[in-house]
C-alpha cells in the first residue's frame, strides 16, 4: 500500500514559514505585501479558487485585493487594468485567474503583466527562463509537485518521469522542472499512442488532464510515485484524475485527493509573491 504524499501538512508548514517571514519584513519596512488577483466572470471553480487564495494571504499577512469583473469585459479594460497595477507600486504580486472568456486575448493580456509581478510564472520571460533552465519565478502547481517530491526524498536524477497533459500551467512546466533536476522525461497527451505503455514505465508519473479517475492500477508501475493534478467534482465529491483506491495499490507513493498537490499551489502562491515582494521592494530578511 501507497506512502500518502502529505501535501496538507507540508503546505501548513511553508504557510507558516511565509506567515514569519512576512511579519518580520513588514515590521522592518512597514510595507505590506500585496497581491492583486483579477476574476473574470462567475466561474464557480474559479470564484472558490480565488477564495481561498484571498482566505491564505489574508491568514499570512499578506494584503490580498480581488478585481471582479463582469465577463462582458472588453480587451481594452482589461489591459488597462494590468497597465494600472504594473505600475502601482503598493502591488507586489498580479494573478489573472484563468480561464477568461473566450472573446479576450489570454495570451495578450498575460504578457502585459509585469514580468516581476508574475506570481504565476506565465509570462513570456518567465517561460522562456524556466525553459533555458535559469528558472526565476515558476508557475505554483509544479513547485508545488517539486516542493512535495523533495521534502519525500524522491529521487528525480536518472529515473523516467512521465507527464500526463501538457498544459502551460502544469504539463510543460512541471517537464522542464523534472528534466533540470535531471529525471529523463516524457510528455504523453490526448493523442499519444499505447499510453499504458507508457505510463507503465514511470517511476514518478504526475497525471494533470483533467479527466475524473482516468489512471487506475493498470497504468502505474510497482511502486512508483504518482502526482494526481486533477479536481473534479463527481456526484459533489472531489475526484482526481487518478482513481485513488486502484491506484494506492500499486504505488510507492502518491498524492491524495483532496491534501495533496492543491494546497501545495497555495502555499508556492503566496512564496512566490513574498519573493516578488523581497525583489521590488529590495529587502532581504
Ligand atoms: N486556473 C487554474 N489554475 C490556475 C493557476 O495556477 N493560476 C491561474 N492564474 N489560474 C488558474
Amino acid at each position: 500500500m501507497a506512502t500518502i504524499l502529505d501535501g496538507k501538512s507540508l503546505s501548513i508548514k511553508i504557510k507558516e514559514q511565509v506567515k514569519n517571514d512576512t511579519k518580520i519584513l513588514t515590521e522592518n519596512t512597514k510595507i505590506q505585501p500585496h497581491l492583486v488577483v483579477v476574476l473574470i466572470g462567475e466561474n464557480p471553480a474559479s470564484a472558490s479558487y480565488v477564495r481561498g487564495k484571498e482566505k491564505s494571504c489574508i491568514n499570512a499577512g499578506i494584503k490580498s485585493t480581488v478585481i471582479r469583473k463582469d465577463e462582458s469585459i472588453l480587451q481594452e479594460e482589461l489591459e488597462l487594468i494590468i497597465k494600472e497595477l504594473n505600475e502601482d507600486k503598493s502591488v507586489h504580486g498580479i494573478l489573472l485567474q484563468l480561464p477568461i472568456p473566450k472573446h479576450l486575448d489570454s495570451e495578450k493580456v498575460i504578457s502585459m503583466i509585469s514580468p516581476l509581478k508574475d506570481v504565476d510564472g506565465f509570462t513570456p520571460s518567465n517561460v522562456a527562463l524556466l525553459a533555458n533552465g535559469n528558472p526565476k519565478l515558476v508557475p505554483c502547481t509544479p513547485l508545488g509537485i517539486m516542493r512535495l517530491l523533495e521534502h519525500y526524498q524522491i529521487k528525480i536524477q536518472g529515473k523516467h518521469c512521465v507527464v500526463l497533459g501538457r498544459s502551460q500551467i502544469v504539463g510543460k512546466p512541471i517537464a522542464s522542472l523534472l528534466l533540470l533536476a535531471n529525471g529523463t522525461v516524457t510528455i504523453c497527451h490526448s493523442k499519444t499512442e499505447n499510453i499504458k505503455q507508457i505510463t507503465k514505465q514511470a517511476d514518478i508519473l504526475v497525471v494533470a488532464i483533467g479527466k475524473p479517475k482516468w489512471v487506475d492500477d493498470t497504468f502505474i508501475k510497482d511502486g512508483a510515485t504518482v502526482i494526481d493534478v486533477g479536481i473534479s467534482r463527481v456526484d459533489d465529491v472531489i475526484v482526481g484524475d487518478v482513481n485513488y483506491e486502484k491506484a494506492r495499490q500499486i504505488a510507492g507513493f502518491i498524492t491524495p485527493v483532496p491534501g495533496g498537490v492543491g494546497p501545495m499551489t497555495i502555499a508556492c502562491l503566496l512564496e512566490n509573491t513574498l519573493a516578488c515582494y523581497k525583489y521590488l521592494e529590495g529587502v532581504s530578511k
